[in-house]
């Protein structure tokens, strides 16, 4: 075979673990508060990191648990350069409730599908409005009356907040994940604010993910958590923290065997230089696998 045919079978067949390393009591803790969540426990989780700790990793293995429990798990994350766009993560999480109702059996689409249009009632057109996806499943909805900005606003909390109480029930707990708060708009800043979660949302986990070196004490989602906790909704926080040298030995011993050479000095040296930061760590695994492809490392 060709040098050149020869690496491009070797780059193909490069693999890099999803696992995660040293999660353990994490996973446990956001397990245990889904499950109660189930009870009736509804509280807003706080998941703040640095950039490429592993924060949306670690919450994405909430998604199997959920499932299985007969639960919805939806997301949405906002983006750096769609901050005018209001509650875009929002509006991605309704999406994809809306798609993963099409992924349930049809009873339970209609059990939703009736929840949902009692829930919004005359206001169904701030929901189709959001999300036209919703006309689909509740068709063409009545016309909204024209109202002053403010009142558009109170408008929405009340239809969101319906929509919310409607679709997490005890029987389906509903996690609403929303990634990447640094980037949030005020206008999503503000309806985290009037979420009640706990009190009469439930069945609701909300999740609310952010890089904690982009978010100072002056940002509002700081303000906004703060006032959370003294307005007693229930609330709970989990750092995500950068990985211990133990996690980096695993880490790298898994990714490059059988061939690595010399894994405790290199997960040393790695730890040092990533401070254990797994974004870095997975980068410097794919550099060496490709190294070692090139035939540059022997
Ligand atoms: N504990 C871990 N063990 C191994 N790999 C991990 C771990 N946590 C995260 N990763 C991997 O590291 C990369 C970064 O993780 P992730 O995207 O979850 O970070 P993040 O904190 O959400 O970053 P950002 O702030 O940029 O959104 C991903 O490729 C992920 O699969
Ligand atoms: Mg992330």
């Amino acid at each position: 075979m060709a040098e050149d045919e020869k690496r491009e079978t070797e780059i193909s067949k490069l693999t890099i673990t999803n696992k995660l390393y040293g999660r353990n009591i994490e996973r446990a803790q956001i397990i245990r508060l889904f499950n109660g969540v189930g009870k009736g426990e509804g509280l807003v989780l706080a998941v703040p990191g640095v950039s490429g700790a592993g924060k949306t990793a670690l919450i994405q293995t909430l998604k199997r648990p959920v499932k299985i429990n007969n639960g919805f798990f939806i997301s949405g994350k906002f983006e750096q350069y769609q901050k005018d766009i209001p509650y875009f993560a929002f509006r991605q999480a309704l999406v994809s409730f809306y798609h993963s109702l099409y992924t349930e059996d049809q009873l339970i689409r209609d059990k939703f599908t009736h929840l949902i249009q009692k829930a919004v009632g005359a206001l169904g057109q701030v929901l189709t409005d959001l999300v036209p996806d919703f006309e689909k499943l509740l068709g063409k909805q009545p016309e909204l009356a024209v109202v002053s900005p403010q009142e558009a606003r109170h408008r929405f909390y009340a239809l969101f907040h319906r929509l919310i109480r409607a679709i997490s029930l005890p029987e389906h707990p509903l996690v609403l994940f929303i990634d990447d708060w640094q980037w949030a708009d005020m206008a999503s800043i503000e309806l985290l604010k009037n979420l009640q979660v706990g009190t009469e949302l439930r069945y609701l986990m909300l999740i609310v993910a952010y890089r904690q070196n982009e978010v100072d004490i002056h940002h509002p989602l700081t303000t906004t958590l703060n006032e959370l906790q003294l307005n007693e909704i229930p609330f709970k926080r989990i750092e995500v923290q950068n990985l211990n040298h133990q996690n980096v030995y695993h880490f790298l011993k898994e990714t490059l065997l059988p061939e690595a050479y010399r894994l405790e000095e290199l997960a040393q040296i790695i730890h040092e230089k990533t401070k254990g930061n797994p974004f870095f760590i997975k980068s410097a695994c794919i550099i060496f696998q490709l190294v070692r492809c090139f035939g540059l490392m022997k």
